[in-house]
């Protein structure tokens, strides 16, 4: 086992705040019309990084990353002192990467040169689609036109960057999504991430969907669209590491990374998840999801946490398998042996590998195959049995 100092150990903190609400996110994001009182959060922030560091001292931060919500409506200096309080309490490594989450309004692209004086060298900018009906539809306030200058800005001011675009939206065709894609391709650089529109519980999107006022691709469509991205990126050279994450070789996201692969990071904000380990015992921790009752929850107890749980073997193994197996890479099968105290059952490794849904490559891990990415969850299910 390596040292603290070489293990990776990622910091996620979490803005909660946007300037409207997309009728299709189910994010810990609110709208406050009163303005933000940014130096109670940051105080909030510090607090809650000195209770973290007291229980997982002495490590050295390889990842920050600023998401939400929408973390570039923080002002730079706000982005400046959290950074600053996350470097007094831990060794933050000379080459960490420190992302921060972007919306591509012209407002926010006059922060970013800002953000770069913090310390912030990756930006993630939310494009979401290159049309702007589209753009409208999902509920957006930028236009096509303004992404495409956010990205530009982001491309001087930052050494990397990338950008999210949704697909399988309503009524989009295999050959527009191919033109779109192809068009976002020549505007990234290293890393896309392209995420299938998904109807989640409890929004406005679900009501509309619910109630047959908005129809999404059938199953044979939306088969034909994940087939023409990941064919538009391997042609690109901008394959798959993950189920929704494009990179060149080398140019992953690696606080991401940190998830998948089941290293340890710290969760600061409203909302956020923390996976800490403590006297060799992995612990859970996610914090209050309101912002204003987070606030108060610090301010009194000196954290915001509601759940610090420790994990059983079988919990972690399951972890293990659920966001390993959505990495190219794959799992180390000895690994998840050491985490659950027994192997995976050969016979239904053998059974999935039949099926072509799962392989095993010459280096030992086992890896989902391009057929079986799109049944990913019954893969795990059954692997995990
Ligand atoms: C929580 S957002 C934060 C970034 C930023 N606020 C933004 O929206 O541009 C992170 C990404 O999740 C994706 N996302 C959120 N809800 C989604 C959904 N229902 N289906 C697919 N992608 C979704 C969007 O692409 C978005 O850029
Ligand atoms: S801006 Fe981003 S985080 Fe905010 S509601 Fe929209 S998708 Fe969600």
């Amino acid at each position: 086992m390596p040292s603290d100092e070489l293990r990776p150990f990622g910091v996620y903190v979490h803005w909660p705040f946007c300037l409207s609400k997309c009728p299709y996110c189910d994010f810990n994001s609110h709208v406050r019309h009163a303005a933000i009182d940014e130096a109670r959060f940051v105080r909030a922030f510090a607090t809650e990084i000195a209770a973290t560091a007291a229980r997982v001292p002495g490590r050295a931060v390889s990842t920050i990353f600023l998401g939400g919500g929408t973390p570039s409506l923080m002002q730079p200096s706000t982005v400046a002192a959290v950074l600053d309080a996350i470097s007094r309490h831990w060794t933050v490594a000379p080459d960490a990467e420190v992302t921060l989450e972007a919306n591509p309004t012209s407002v926010e692209a006059t922060r970013f040169r800002g953000y770069r004086a913090a310390g912030v060298n990756r930006v993630s900018l939310g494009v979401q689609a290159l049309d702007d009906a589209d753009l409208k539809a999902l509920g957006r306030t930028h236009t096509v036109q303004e992404a495409l200058d956010a990205v530009a800005i982001a491309r001087a001011a930052f050494e990397r960057y990338s950008f999210d675009l949704i697909y399988a939206r309503p009524r989009q065709t295999p050959s527009a999504w191919a033109t779109e894609l192809g068009r976002a391709i020549r505007e990234a650089a290293e890393h896309l991430s392209l995420y299938q529109l998904t109807i989640e519980p409890d929004t406005p999107f679900h009501t509309l969907h619910a109630t047959g006022k908005l129809a999404v691709p059938d199953d044979d469509t939306a088969r034909a669209l994940y087939d023409v991205t990941q064919e538009t990126c391997d042609r690109a050279r901008l394959p798959a590491y993950e189920v929704s994450n494009h990179a060149r070789p080398g140019a992953e996201c690696r606080h991401n990374l940190i998830y998948w692969r089941a290293h340890e990071y710290a969760g600061i904000g409203p909302g956020a998840h923390g996976r800490l380990d403590i006297d060799g015992e992995r612990h859970a921790t996610a914090a209050e999801k309101r912002p204003e009752s987070w606030l108060m929850r610090v301010e009194s107890l000196g954290h915001g946490l509601i759940t610090d749980d420790v994990l059983t073997r079988e919990q972690r193994a399951d972890e293990f398998l659920l966001m390993g197996l959505r990495l190219a890479e794959g799992i180390n099968p000895a690994r998840y042996q050491t985490i659950a105290g027994r192997p995976l059952d050969p016979e239904r490794i053998t059974m999935l590998a039949a099926h072509g849904l799962l392989e095993r490559h010459s280096d030992g891990c086992l890896r989902v195959t391009q057929a079986g990415f799109p049944v990913l969850d019954a893969v795990v299910a059954d692997l995990a049995a």
